[in-house]
């Protein structure tokens, strides 16, 4: 079979990129831009910024992704872009970038979910099989997904107020660690102990979640404390905040897994490269013999290799968009 080359932007959020996948497993050249400088000055995305950030690094991040591959556009077979969900200013950028080069270089166009382009950063690692449950973590999302077959998607749960990012980049603010305060709080908390009493959040048989109590009971612990002139232990809280994540996050992803009998699961989303939730759940997935994936840590943030890895399955089933594609800020999985 003739190898297929897809040239795929991402720009949802706050970086910009571009990589060229070869038959939707092989990185033949990543190129990212991120503006996390520029945010942290505001301690978190500002999407104007971000939207003229992007307009200023499109051209660069695609030349760059050419040069390095050293390929030409005539090499590839298709334009692939995430379309949404994002910011909308963000993926707009992308979008037209996208629509451009599939107009000028005659070349199909292919749309990508942003949170496809998640699950299939695992296939960049090693090759999907299903049936199997996606959990999808990251700055704007916290879903679980039952995968019957290649690209078939049934959200079998998700949050239903914070994503666990969000808890993550606030619960960093307000202990005063910066942003984002994703990894901050992986690493301090490792130095920690779990002092710090936090209510395990909606603890029932669902598979949703929710995590704006439990963003709200750190708010209100550092609030008391300050008023009570005590000073906080940012290890200690930061351990036992993860702590509480790792126990809820692990126990509705076991659950969904027994109940829908399926014995593979993925994490997909910049919250997959917690240490803490990555080895807790390799370690419950080993005893209950599940087979488990989770992406290079390069590959959990947000990056085009990712929504190359995931076009190539999106056009085998037959996805495809023509110049009218828009961006779609709240898009669903489907
Ligand atoms: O997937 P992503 O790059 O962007 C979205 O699509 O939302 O995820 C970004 C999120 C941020 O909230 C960041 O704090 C979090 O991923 N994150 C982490 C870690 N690395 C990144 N959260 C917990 N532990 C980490 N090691
Ligand atoms: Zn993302």
């Amino acid at each position: 079979m003739k190898d297929v080359y897809i040239l795929a932007i991402e720009s949802s959020c706050d970086e910009t990129s571009c990589a060229i996948v070869k038959n939707g497993k092989e990185d033949i050249a990543t190129v990212i831009l991120s503006q996390i400088d520029i945010h942290t000055n505001f301690g978190g995305v500002v999407p104007e910024i971000a939207s003229r950030q992007h307009i200023k690094n499109i051209t660069i991040v695609i030349e760059e992704c050419l040069h390095k591959a050293e390929m030409k556009m005539e090499n590839i077979d298709y334009i692939a872009v995430t379309y949404g969900p994002g910011l909308i200013g963000s993926l707009l950028v992308g979008v037209e970038a996208a629509k451009t080069l599939s107009f000028i270089y005659n070349k199909p166009l292919i749309p990508v979910n942003h949170i496809a382009g998640h699950i299939y950063a695992n296939n960049l690692t090693k090759e999907m099989k299903y049936p199997l449950i996606a959990l999808v973590i990251s700055g704007g999302h916290t879903e679980l997904v039952y995968m019957k077959d290649e690209y078939n998607f049934e959200k079998i749960g998700g949050t239903l107020d914070d994503s666990i990012g969000e808890c993550y980049d606030k619960v960093a603010r307000v202990i005063g660690i910066g942003y984002p305060g994703g990894p901050v709080i992986d690493k301090i908390s490792e130095k920690g102990i779990h002092e710090y009493n936090l209510p395990l959040p909606l603890n029932d048989d669902s598979y949703n979640f929710s995590f704006s109590g439990l963003k709200s009971a750190v708010i209100n612990l550092e609030h008391n404390s300050k008023q009570r002139k005590e000073i906080i232990n940012k290890e200690n809280l930061a351990r036992s905040f993860q702590d509480v994540v790792v126990e809820i996050i692990t126990k509705k992803t076991m659950k969904a897994l027994k109940d829908k009998n399926v014995k593979r699961l993925i994490v997909a989303g910049g919250v997959a490269a917690n240490k803490a939730i990555r080895n807790k759940l390799k370690e419950l997935c080993e005893k209950e013999s599940i087979d488990y994936s989770v992406p290079d840590l390069k590959y959990c943030t947000d990056n085009a290799t990712m929504i190359g890895a995931a076009a190539y399955f999106a056009y085998k089933n037959g996805r495809v968009a023509d110049i009218t594609l828009n961006a779609k800020s709240s898009e669903k999985l489907v």
